[in-house]
């Protein structure tokens, strides 16, 4: 038994010694550093993406729709502007100079034209591609060995946004991959927001920062509750390195997408928004029920996510079911999501000593999904009473 434990502690020291010295090495090299100073992702990305829903079924009308729908809705107007087109836009194989092409019968009139109508509504496109040899559809070419040809593709066309997948990618580190499509993209001419969609293969949050601004830090979100907390817990364990201009990333939005019932998907946005995720909408939003509508329009929520102080809140407390997550914003304000994960209605308490306040700090709360600040004042804890898989969310702020 304790040579077996012995044996454990030998492969995790020896694991976390590889994946350090990996990311150490791009950190140490001068010529990798700040890789993807675009300027871009001052706060966590918003927007559209079609995976979540359509998978492969999408075309240019689907798209133009969507961006029709994003304006007419409001949801541009909170801040929802990338409108990014997911695996399954392009041919099968290259043309004869190279170069990767529009899928003919479902995007006829080419990606440019697409991004053209976008703009025009005052959105944004974004496209995807693998830093492997086929994308995870196996349905067109992934970018690996043509990262420059891609790169200048993609700009000409006006591009504004790369998710860049991890598929049939020959073994090579991605830590060796996805830094070729970031000097790439720098050198093509546009700004281009570059969202690594590595899994969390290898700890990407240690090296994601210096190459892209923004990382998957975990496999993908399915839309059930239990799915998505997991993908909450694990990216909430690279909450330090989170930053203006590069964040962790628990994948897409499943909310209004069926598998969740409204309280789940309201911890599903209330997570992502105090965790400083990209908040990247994954259902049809041309045809939303009310509900999903005023989630994703949470103009209050989506400012906890968007808090030009663009610190990653932490779970800061759990006791069985019951936890309560806190991060810092701006205007020494503290934001809290008292989460129950329980079948039980019960009460839950954020102590000022776990959220970061003096104990005799007396503040204002306001509740973000009632929308009123809650009446007198609080001193040294908060408590609420949580419905099951349900949360409260508060901005609490320092009087005086
Ligand atoms: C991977 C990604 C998903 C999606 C699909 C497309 O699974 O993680 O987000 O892009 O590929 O095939």
């Amino acid at each position: 038994m304790e040579r077996r434990n012995m044996l454990g502690l030998v492969v995790v020291t020896t694991l976390m010694f590889c994946s350090l010295s990996d990311s150490s090495r791009l950190f140490n090299n001068p010529e990798r550093r700040n890789l993807i100073a675009n300027g871009l992702a001052a706060t966590p990305a918003m927007g559209w993406n079609s995976w979540n829903h359509f998978y492969c079924g999408h075309n240019e009308t689907t798209i133009r729709e969507t961006a029709d729908a994003l304006v007419s809705t409001g949801l541009s107007k909170l801040g929802y502007i990338y409108v990014n087109i997911d695996d399954c836009w392009g041919e099968i194989a290259r043309d004869d100079d190279g170069n990767l092409v529009a899928h003919k019968t479902k995007y006829p009139s080419g990606i440019k034209a697409l991004a053209d109508y976008v703009h025009g509504k005052g959105l944004k496109l974004g496209i995807y591609s693998d830093a492997g040899y086929f994308t995870c559809s196996q349905t067109q070419p992934g970018s690996l060995g043509h990262e420059e040809q891609d790169a200048k593709t993609f700009a000409s066309w006006h591009v504004d946004y790369l998710k860049y997948d991890n598929c049939d990618n020959g073994g090579i580190k991605p830590t060796v991959r996805y830094p070729i499509m970031a000097r790439a993209l720098m050198k093509a001419g546009r700004p281009i927001y570059f969202s690594l969609c590595e899994w969390g293969d290898m700890q990407p949050a240690l090296w994601g920062n210096q190459v892209g601004n923004s990382w998957r830090t975990t496999d993908d979100i399915t839309d059930n509750w239990i799915t998505m907390l997991a993908r909450a817990d694990v990216n909430e364990k690279y909450a330090d390195y989170a930053r203006p201009g590069g964040w962790n990333d628990p994948d897409m939005l499943e909310v209004g997408n069926g598998g969740m019932k409204k309280s789940e998907y309201i911890v599903h946005f209330s997570l992502w928004a105090i965790s400083k995720a990209p908040l990247i909408i994954g259902c049809d939003v041309r045809h939303m029920t009310e509900d999903t509508k005023e989630i994703l329009s949470n103009a209050e929520v989506i400012a906890v996510d968007q808090d030009p102080l663009g610190i990653q809140g932490k779970k800061v407390r759990a006791e069985g079911s019951l936890e309560v997550w806190a991060g810092p914003l701006s205007g020494y304000r503290v934001a809290v999501v008292l989460v129950n994960r329980g079948r039980r209605r019960r009460a839950i308490t954020a102590l000022w000593e776990d959220i970061g306040l003096h104990p005799s700090m007396a503040v204002e709360a306001r509740d973000l999904w009632e929308h009123k600040t809650l009446e007198g004042h609080f001193v040294g804890e908060l408590t609420a009473t949580v419905d099951m898989h349900s949360c409260k969310m508060y901005v609490l702020k320092p009087i005086g």
